[in-house]
């Protein structure tokens, strides 16, 4: 059944991801959706600012699925696939595991975070402006929830496998050479893809490399 989405909007919060927390905490549905036109405190994987200023897009949102726990991840490339969709562009490529780059630069971010059995997915998106080094696209939010749905009860329905393909069509080509930063670990090797649960696999000296978790650098 297709996702019921409630919006809550504010001129102004820290972060839509603390609201969303919280209202998760509070037992709201999914589809619960809550949007700042600025955030004060906006924050990204590892801890770091998002800078937040108004005029792009902040959202987060709720999600109970029934699944694993170890599947979870999953939904982040599930939203990137939502976003590429409505983004739509020649030269766009999803980076592993939460990113949307259009011409090699960033403009787009996605942070799953979990709250009791919930999962709260957080989109960042630069519609009008974007930090140094980054790239603007033209996102809007209720195009960016519809396509969600399609690719979440894809992902429902169907499992992981097509959006893997999906994926993968819209990701680095095989034998692109990367490193892969996970704390003071860093594992260089050649893309080889994702295995079947969502895993990036790199290629080093005739061996497989399984990696769970970690921040792409292309070489
Ligand atoms: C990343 O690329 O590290 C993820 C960035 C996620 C930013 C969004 S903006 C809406 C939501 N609220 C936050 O504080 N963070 C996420």
């Amino acid at each position: 059944m297709a996702v019921s989405w409630s919006l809550e909007t504010h001129e102004t919060l820290d972060s839509t991801q603390a609201r969303a927390k919280e209202l998760a905490a509070q037992s709201a549905q999914e589809g619960t959706c809550v949007q700042a036109l600025a955030q004060n405190s906006g924050h990204g994987r590892h801890g770091r600012e998002w800078v937040s200023p108004r005029g792009n897009l902040y959202l987060s949102f709720i999600l109970r699925p029934k699944c694993e726990i170890r599947d979870m991840p999953q939904l982040s490339l599930v939203t990137a696939l939502a976003l590429a969709a409505v983004i739509n562009h020649d030269d766009l490529t999803l980076k592993w595991p939460n990113d949307i780059l259009i011409g090699g630069k960033k403009c787009a971010g996605i942070l799953l975070e979990r709250e009791g059995d919930a999962l709260i997915v957080g989109v960042g998106v630069n519609t009008k402006s974007a930090p140094e080094g980054a790239a603007c696209v033209d996102v809007k939010r209720d195009q960016f929830l519809d396509q969600f749905d399609i690719f979440y009860q894809s992902w429902l329905a169907g499992g992981f496998a097509k959006i893997r393909a999906q994926w993968l069509e819209k990701s680095y080509a095989p034998g692109t050479k990367m490193s892969v930063k996970n704390g003071s670990h860093i594992i260089q090797g050649a893309f080889i893809g994702l295995d079947s649960t969502g895993n990036l696999l790199l290629e080093r000296e005739g061996e497989i490399k399984i990696i769970s978790a970690g921040e792409i650098h292309c070489c």
